[in-house]
């Protein structure tokens, strides 16, 4: 339960925490290792368990910031099983600038290249560097450079093609002592402007980032959740035209070659789900993308609510909702 931020409680056959690569490369050697499947947990911000996993469960441990290199640019390295929010704010505290928009998102730095997380007009790969992980075939480390992540939206190679081949140990992110802040989602102009700061600094908007997410967000200390459920869809030019057409109001992104990104939250809400509860789950009050865990929610309550979410939005939309959470 304390290991996934939805409080879901389960079992695994196996749980090791590994403090080292050398660690990592004791564990493959064992029986243990060999013959079962394997789950590599990070802060558990993105994961919905719904059942036992008949397998081994590996928890990061692996720790340490250091700055590599230091002009204008500042190369900042991580392990990890830094706490991302921690990371962000050491960051903002040295004034070096670019993840400032990404305060307060809950997870560990070793999870956040997996699905390029972002918020706020700024995603990881704006200033990513290179990462390491172990190669869990050749117990080898490997580095990884941008290129080779193959980042998209809320995607990664780590998640596609080397999905369970390889664990990050450490991420290196290139960030700058000249800030070049990104300021142009609404919200975070509002909070400014309620503020009166007229030229922020990056400490300012790392605060009013992380209090607008604290007015919107549940805080998964508190209340079980996992961040945003499902991604914003991404459809075709005729698919967008055709919703338009019957729900002029739609939210709506440019998302490069024709497509166009919707605000999930939006068709969520459009079908009445906002803030409505089932049993022990709901979607959040302020956010009706966020699904949450009022009580002692199992996971498959939680995946057959998401089920509901997903066929009411196909049916009024004609567009299908994909999770954005890891389900096992
Ligand atoms: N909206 C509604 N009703 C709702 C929720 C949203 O109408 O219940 C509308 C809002 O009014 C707004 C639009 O939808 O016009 C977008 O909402 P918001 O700015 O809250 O962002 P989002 O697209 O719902 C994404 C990320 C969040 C990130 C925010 C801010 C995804 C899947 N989610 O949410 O990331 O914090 O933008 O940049 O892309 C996460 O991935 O876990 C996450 C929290």
């Amino acid at each position: 339960m304390p290991y996934n931020t939805f409080r879901i409680d389960v079992k695994a056959k196996y749980f090791v925490e590994i403090n080292s690569t050398d660690d990592l490369r004791l564990l493959i050697s064992t029986d243990e290792f060999k013959s079962n499947k394997r789950f590599i947990l990070g802060g558990g911000s993105n994961l919905l368990l719904t059942k036992d996993f008949d397998g081994i469960v590996i928890r990061l441990a692996i720790k340490g910031i250091k700055v590599c290199e230091e002009g204008d640019d500042v190369y900042v390295e991580a392990g990890a099983a830094e706490v991302w929010n921690d990371f962000v704010q050491y960051n903002v505290n040295k004034g070096y600038a670019g993840l400032e928009n990404l305060s307060l998102i809950p997870g560990t730095v070793g999870a956040s290249p997996i699905q390029n997380i972002g918020a706020y007009g700024v995603e990881i790969k704006d200033h990513f560097f290179s990462l390491e992980a172990f190669e869990i075939e050749t117990a080898e480390i490997k580095k990884f450079n941008k290129e080779q992540c193959e980042f998209g939206y809320r995607e990664s190679v780590f998640k596609n093609k080397f999905k369970g081949q390889y664990i990050i140990t450490s991420v290196v992110f290139k960030l700058s002592k000249t800030p070049n802040l990104k300021l142009h989602y609404g919200a975070i102009q509002e909070e400014l402007k309620k503020r009166n700061i007229l030229n922020p600094s990056i400490k300012d908007v790392a605060t009013v980032v992380s209090e607008i997410r604290v007015s919107k967000l549940p805080d998964p200390s508190t209340i079980g959740n996992s961040g945003s459920f499902f991604k914003n869809p991404i459809i075709d030019k005729a698919t967008f035209e055709r919703v338009l057409n019957n729900f002029p109001d739609v939210v709506n992104y440019p998302a490069g070659e024709g497509n166009v990104k919707l605000a999930a939250g939006w068709l969520i809400e459009q079908c009445g789900w906002k803030g409505k509860q089932i049993g022990n789950v709901g979607t959040w009050k302020n956010q009706a993308l966020v699904i949450v865990n009022h009580g002692n929610a199992s996971g498959k309550e939680i995946y057959d609510f998401s089920e509901l979410i997903i066929t009411s939005v196909f049916e009024r939309f004609g567009v299908s909702l994909e999770r954005e959470v890891n389900t096992l």
